[in-house]
């Protein structure tokens, strides 16, 4: 039995994750999670207390984050501002969230000889043409285009560097882009679910044909579960399930899903700089440690993940207004 400290363990794919924790071992969790406009103590109702604990905090706040990472066993740092058109928006909370944040979690594990997970993206490899026969590999370089993707890939830096000059016992995994239960109605596969609920059209940025590898949020947690039980100290390992496909596709599938014909969508403000298509090679983590997703059909993990926000309204209405006026100021 170990004691894990899980950083934004209250977001979308931290909260999922202590699910998994909860679920698949006997281990003890510890979210500590400042409850930004991201983060929902909701996420985490039903757990049982004497497994799961959340403090509410910051983790720039060295003082909480040694106190807490000197009583752990593992540290898994899912906290970030994780959201690119905030990021392009107002950078700073991604500066001092994912850069110092990241920095004062590595100083913690450094003086307290702790095992530590980082959770980054595949974003740090920047984007690829349509066409281009590569995806993503642990040895891409990195080409990050948005203020969120630059910090995150600052962040992976400066985890090397700590692994290297220090000696702390770090993995990081790069995984691509997450679906279903409890993400944030800002994030494109829930604002277009939510939207068809509340009676209004699905909004495709640009003509759409960007391109993102999707993966089941459950999927992601089991590799990383098994990067912290087996990953070797140093390494990076890409995550992903070869779930390419482009916007205007997943928003026409939630469509026929939810009912509606296929083309009622609108086409809104294109995001600056919008990166063009993702795509990970995870052969590493395939063959190494012997990962597999298990939603290998996204149509039948995307209607699972429809019912889910069908039934969980309490659960998302109080984010939806502010976000909506928020895309509203861009035309988005
Ligand atoms: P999210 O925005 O849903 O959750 C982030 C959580 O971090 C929230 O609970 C928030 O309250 C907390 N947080 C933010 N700033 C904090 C601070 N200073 N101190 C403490 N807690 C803070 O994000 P997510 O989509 O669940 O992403 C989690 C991680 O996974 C991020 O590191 C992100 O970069 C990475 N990631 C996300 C995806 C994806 O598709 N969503 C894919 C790959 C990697
Ligand atoms: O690739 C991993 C990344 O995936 C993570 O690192 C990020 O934290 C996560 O937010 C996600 O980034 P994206 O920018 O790819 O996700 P988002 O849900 O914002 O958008 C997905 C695609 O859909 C992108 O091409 C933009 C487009 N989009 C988005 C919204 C919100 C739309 O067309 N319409 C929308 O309303």
């Amino acid at each position: 039995m170990s004691h894990y400290l899980v950083t934004g363990g209250a977001g979308f794919i931290g909260s999922n994750f202590v699910r998994s924790v909860v679920d698949g071992t006997d281990h003890k969790v510890t979210v500590l999670d400042k409850l930004t406009y991201a983060g929902r103590r909701a996420s985490l109702d039903d757990l049982p207390e004497n497994r799961v604990r959340l403090v509410v905090g910051d983790i720039t706040d060295a003082e909480l984050v040694g106190s807490l990472v000197a009583d752990a066993d593992v540290v898994v740092h899912f906290a970030a501002e994780s959201h690119n058109d905030n990021s392009l928006n107002d950078p700073s909370p991604f500066i001092d969230t994912n850069l110092v944040g990241t920095f004062t979690l590595l100083e913690a594990c450094r003086r307290h000889g702790v095992r530590y997970h980082h959770i980054s993206t595949d974003e740090v490899y920047g984007d690829l043409e349509l066409d281009d026969p590569e995806r993503f590999h642990e040895t891409t370089p990195y080409n990050p285009s948005s203020p969120y993707s630059s910090t995150k890939a600052g962040s992976d830096l400066l985890v090397r560097a700590w692994v290297r000059s220090f000696g702390v016992e770090a993995t990081i995994s790069n995984c691509s882009n997450n679906y279903g239960p409890r993400q944030h109605v800002e994030k494109f596969i829930p604002r277009q679910i939510t939207n068809l609920i509340d009676g209004v059209h699905p909004k495709l940025y640009g003509a759409g044909l960007n391109v993102r590898d999707w993966i089941h949020v459950d999927d992601h947690n089991a590799a990383v579960l098994r990067i912290i039980e087996a990953g070797r100290i140093g390494e990076t390992y890409l995550i992903g399930a070869d779930g390419e496909m482009n916007n205007k596709d997943v928003v026409e599938m939630i469509l026929r899903l939810m009912g509606h014909p296929a083309d009622a969508y609108d086409h809104v403000n294109d995001r600056p700089g919008h990166d063009l298509r993702y795509a990970i090679d995870s052969t590493k983590l395939r063959t190494e440690l012997g990962w597999t997703p298990t939603y290998t059909a996204f149509e039948a993990g995307l209607a699972a993940t429809i019912d889910w926000y069908r039934a969980n309204e309490g659960w998302w209405r109080p984010m939806k207004e502010a976000t909506e006026a928020k895309y509203a100021r861009t035309g988005q």
